[in-house]
């Protein structure tokens, strides 16, 4: 679509990132280890051994990063808060964890941008992984413990707090899966991890209102449309399956205080009694909250899969269409259909995209970055986002990931998703063109071109 797309007045334009992929600092403040310092450092697990030791150094560049945030015109920053920090072993907890942030916060108001802060984006302390992490229900006490200091020490300067990121990654990706920290393959421990990043959020909104704070607070899902290859009943079912395991396993408790009944039997086959309910938490899990926030990246194509005896017995189905460096399919209509699906069959709440973004092989070529790819990617799926916001969509915000290139989990340094480019040797920062494009986008509150 071409012409003038102009978004609602109070259109929240934003930028992403994320405590362990930029701050560094690792062995700093007393900060212990996480399970991604430890996942980094064992052989094999991410690519070409890079760690987060030093990432992008925002942790001492913060006041120049924001400045460039200020430039860059942004209203918003969000930002996660490294957990091993404030809990760096048992029984130890460091206040002064937060006082990173509390500078940083401190920035962002000088500057006018409202500070969007994610509690948990993946750092998990190493020694609650060593209790069994997500799997482990103490995890539950330990987590409201960390939200309820961060309330206290942040609540009253930050007005948009995100209990989770991406509980799909956090669980299944990373204890079924395996590719991300911890890296086991266990589909038990898996869901039950998710059960618990769940149950954890719904106490940490319930303990953001009996504190009486007065910001808004919700959580962020990844959320990857399944579309069927073909209209065969069997690729039907197929699909249903695929998005019961990435979507609905996460949307249905939330929204409906439930699991999807079509789906148990087989997590129940794979997994055993998951044992993990207990009364009153699908309550908790599906507490009102005040927004939703979705991750929005690619969508998947599933075929029905007979001969593969697995959780889902799908495989994916490669089209025609551009992928991004990832090898993500660029497909904006499925952010469309989403956006939707979700007002349809979900909520009426505000929905904010918290991410969106594609990675480039981007390089400085005369002292400039001309990221076309990633600019038409965020060209298109704003037009999707402002389709859905024309039709009545109760869209609010947007925040394109990311701020700047970072520690891209198991693929280490080697995908740049930045609108700012980072030489990681120098730490210089040089905005590649898609700062400026996005710059001028928020400038006119939308789409000129
Ligand atoms: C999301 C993560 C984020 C980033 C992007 C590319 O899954 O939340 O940290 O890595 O993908």
């Amino acid at each position: 679509m071409t012409g003038k797309r102009q978004f609602p007045d109070d259109f929240i334009w934003g930028a992403a990132t994320a405590s362990y992929q930029i701050e560094g600092a690792a062995n700093e403040g007393g900060r212990g280890p996480s399970i991604w310092d430890t996942f980094s450092k064992t052989p094999g697990k991410v690519l070409l051994g890079h760690t987060g030791d030093v990432a992008c150094d925002h942790f001492h560049r913060y006041e120049s990063d924001v400045k460039l945030m200020a430039d860059l015109g942004i209203k918003s920053y969000r930002f996660s808060l490294a957990w091993p920090r404030v809990m760096p072993e048992k029984g130890r907890y460091l206040e002064s964890g937060f006082d990173f942030y509390k500078r940083l916060i401190e920035q962002l108001h000088k500057h006018g941008i409202t500070p969007a802060a994610t509690i948990y984006h993946w750092d998990l302390p190493q020694w609650i992984e060593d209790e069994g992490g997500w799997s482990n229900r103490a995890v539950v006490d330990y987590y409201k413990e960390f939200a309820e200091q961060a309330f206290k020490a942040l609540g009253d300067d930050v007005p948009f707090w995100i209990t989770h990121n991406e509980p799909w990654c956090a669980s299944l990706l990373s204890y079924g899966i395996g590719e991300h920290a911890p890296g086991l393959k266990d589909w038990r421990r898996a869901y039950r991890a998710a059960h618990h990043i769940l149950l954890s959020h719904g106490e940490a909104v319930k303990l953001y209102r009996e504190l009486g704070l007065k910001g808004q607070i919700g959580i962020t899902l990844n959320l990857t449309p399944a579309y069927p290859a073909s209209d065969s009943p069997e690729d039907i079912a197929a699909q249903q399956r695929q998005d019961a395991f990435s979507n609905r396993w996460f949307l249905d408790p939330i929204f409906k205080g439930e699991y999807p009944a079509d789906f148990m039997p087989r997590v129940e086959r794979f997994c055993g009694d998951l044992n993990v309910i207990q009364p009153g938490d699908m309550e908790t899990i599906s507490v009102p909250q005040d927004f939703l926030g979705i991750n929005f990246y690619t969508r998947s194509v599933v075929k029905d899969d007979p001969a593969d005896d697995s959780l889902i017995s799908v495989h994916g189905v490669p089209t025609d269409n551009p992928v991004t460096d990832m090898g993500w399919e660029i497909y904006p209509d499925a952010l469309y259909d989403l956006l939707h699906r979700l007002k349809n069959e979900y909520t009426d709440l505000p929905i904010y995209i918290t991410e969106n973004g594609a990675a480039n092989a981007d390089a400085i070529v005369n002292g400039e970055v001309e990221d076309t790819p990633r600019i038409d990617y965020v060209r298109q799926h704003l037009d999707a986002a402002h389709r859905f916001i024309q039709e009545g969509g109760n869209l609010k915000g947007y925040y394109l990931w990311s701020l700047m290139d970072n520690f891209e989990w198991a693929f280490g340094y080697t995908k740049r998703f930045g609108i700012i480019y980072v030489d990681y040797e120098t730490q210089v920062r040089t905005p590649k063109a898609s700062f400026h494009w996005y710059r001028q986008v928020i400038e006119n509150n939308g789409l000129t071109d």
